[in-house]
């Protein structure tokens, strides 16, 4: 039985598309097992192909170029595969393999990933860019961007830059030179608790509340980064409103030159995001964004919300 907080308890009761009893029981499961090819190394076909004959079976994902379930693999543990130290695959939830895919990034595009660390999705940007585009991969801890150029520099990612310091500076520094920019930023992982239960037990009201101006900060300064007519993804691996609906509904108070597109994958299931929480209403632009819990598709929660700047 998962430990959880009477604060958790007390919010999620508040929660009304929100069912305790199911996601516990999710949560208790560990992840599906995904992997994702890489193309800068060599083409799909090819890793396919050579996963083939060393025993694996893939299952391609409908919702993300190069990603794919793993239905039988030759180790039990793939962090520990040929295939994985030599850089052809990358072990990533399958949901979290969405927010860089709706960026809509394409090759040749200066992209900034803000909160890179361990490189998951900056692997991902790097692939979809191509030899021909560049990533600034940003991460404001040091022990985490270690982790984050070894991924990178595993993956043959040439075209990438890893940068440590705080997102929020990247506002002065990199005003108007990104065409693309993510931004996942620091959240109460409440999507992710198959990973680490304690996140439950530690939860308390004022985690979200906490948190909540530096993902705004993040996500402006972010904005700022954007080329004319760029795009930038906010997302969070959390269920929590106030790291979601209410931080993309206070910065469209903030602009409302800022136009959010429509977040609908194929083959995933998706929940309409609230309309207040808390006494808050929220824009009603809010209902564009990706919304899952983890009892959805049997993965993580996610949140997502894709922006185009103004001209
Ligand atoms: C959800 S994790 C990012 C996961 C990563 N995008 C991936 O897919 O592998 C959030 C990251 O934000 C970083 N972070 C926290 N505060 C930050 C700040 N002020 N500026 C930049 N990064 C920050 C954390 O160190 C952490 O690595």
């Amino acid at each position: 039985m998962i430990a959880v907080s009477e604060d958790f308890r007390i919010l999620t009761s508040q929660l009304i598309d929100f069912d305790l009893e199911a996601y516990l029981e999710a949560v208790e499961r560990p992840l599906p097992e995904c992997v994702r090819l890489n193309t800068l190394k060599f083409r799909e076909e090819k890793v396919v192909e050579f996963m083939y004959g060393r025993g694996w079976r893939l299952e391609k994902l409908p919702w993300v170029r190069h990603g794919y379930r793993v239905l039988e693999a030759p180790i039990s543990n793939l962090g520990d595969s040929i295939e994985h130290m030599l850089g052809l695959i990358y072990l990533q939830g399958p949901v979290s393999m969405l927010p860089a895919e709706v960026l809509d990034v394409r090759v040749g595009d200066r992209c900034l990933d803000l909160c890179a660390a361990p490189g998951s999705k900056s692997t991902q940007l790097a692939q979809l860019v191509g030899l021909e585009g560049v990533v600034v991969a940003n991460d404001v801890s040091q022990k985490r961007v270690k982790a984050l150029s070894f991924n990178l520099q595993r993956w043959g990612a040439v075209n990438s830059v890893v940068t440590l310091a705080d997102g929020r500076l990247f506002s002065r520094w990199g005003a108007g030179l990104f065409d693309r920019v993510l931004v996942d930023v620091p959240c109460s992982s409440l999507g992710v608790a198959s990973k680490d239960w304690s996140v439950l037990k530690k939860y308390r009201q004022n985690h979200g509340k906490r948190l909540q101006p530096l993902q705004l900060a993040l996500l402006e300064a972010g904005y700022r980064c954007l080329k004319a007519g760029g795009v930038i993804v906010y997302s969070t691996c959390t269920i929590m409103p106030v790291e979601n609906e209410a931080v993309v509904s206070r910065f469209l108070e903030r602009h409302p030159e800022a136009r959010l597109e429509e977040v609908r994958p194929e083959g995933l299931k998706w929940r309409r995001p609230l309309e207040e929480f808390g006494g808050e209403r929220f824009n009603s632009e809010v209902e564009k964004c990706f919304k899952c819990y983890p009892y959805d598709n049997g993965g993580e929660g996610f949140f997502i919300v894709k922006i185009r700047g103004g001209d």
